[in-house]
């Protein structure tokens, strides 16, 4: 059994849906996963034997946080088996769903000196109601310009929750 700390920065708490979905298949495995905020950790790092990050994309970048929480710890996260995930509605198409192709991990990865062991992208989720006013117009402006819904009361959840699990297998299975 292993101990997996999953750590999540999330706005809209679509990411930690994700965590949660991915706690449920780790743990279905036979390993014990402590989900936490990058807002709040507290805990030890090396208490766990592998450590998985995932963040959403706001505006272009992960956030503030996710840079600084791995600047600081960044010799823990090399010591033992790690994961990175990134969750943007520019992977709703295939297309830009995978590591290799996603241009925000792409641009994450070449501002970070951490080399995570297992990558993965997500798409997310749209749901114009719950953005505030300014958010809506310009995530509506930049889906008009990407052949993406406007409707403003899309609420889609393009995430593939397959993908997700199979990434839960990555985790369990990654030394
Ligand atoms: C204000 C705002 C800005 C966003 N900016 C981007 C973006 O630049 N590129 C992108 O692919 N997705 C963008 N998204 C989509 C989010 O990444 C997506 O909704 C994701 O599911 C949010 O996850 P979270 O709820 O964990 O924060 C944006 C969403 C919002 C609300």
């Amino acid at each position: 059994m292993a101990r997996i700390l999953i750590i999540y920065s999330t706005t809209d708490g679509h990411t930690r849906e994700i965590c949660l979905r991915l706690k449920q298949i780790v743990e279905a495995r036979n390993n014990q996963v402590t989900l936490v905020s990058v807002d709040d950790v507290t805990t030890d790092l090396n208490a766990f034997d592998k450590i998985v990050i995932g963040a959403s994309i706001r505006y272009g970048k992960h956030s503030k946080q996710i840079y600084e929480f791995i600047k600081a710890n960044q010799p823990v996260l090399d010591s033992r088996p790690n994961a990175f995930f990134s969750v943007n509605v520019v992977a709703r198409k295939p297309e830009k769903r995978n590591p290799e192709t996603n241009p925000y991990l792409r641009k994450f990865l070449r501002q970070i000196t951490w080399k995570p062991g297992q990558l993965a992208v997500f798409a997310g989720k749209i749901e114009y109601q719950k953005y505030r006013y300014r958010d809506r117009v310009i995530i509506r402006l930049i889906m008009w310009m990407t052949n993406g819904p406007t409707d403003p009361e899309t609420n889609i959840d393009y995430t593939d929750w397959d993908q997700v699990a199979e990434f839960g297998q990555v985790i369990d299975e990654m030394k």
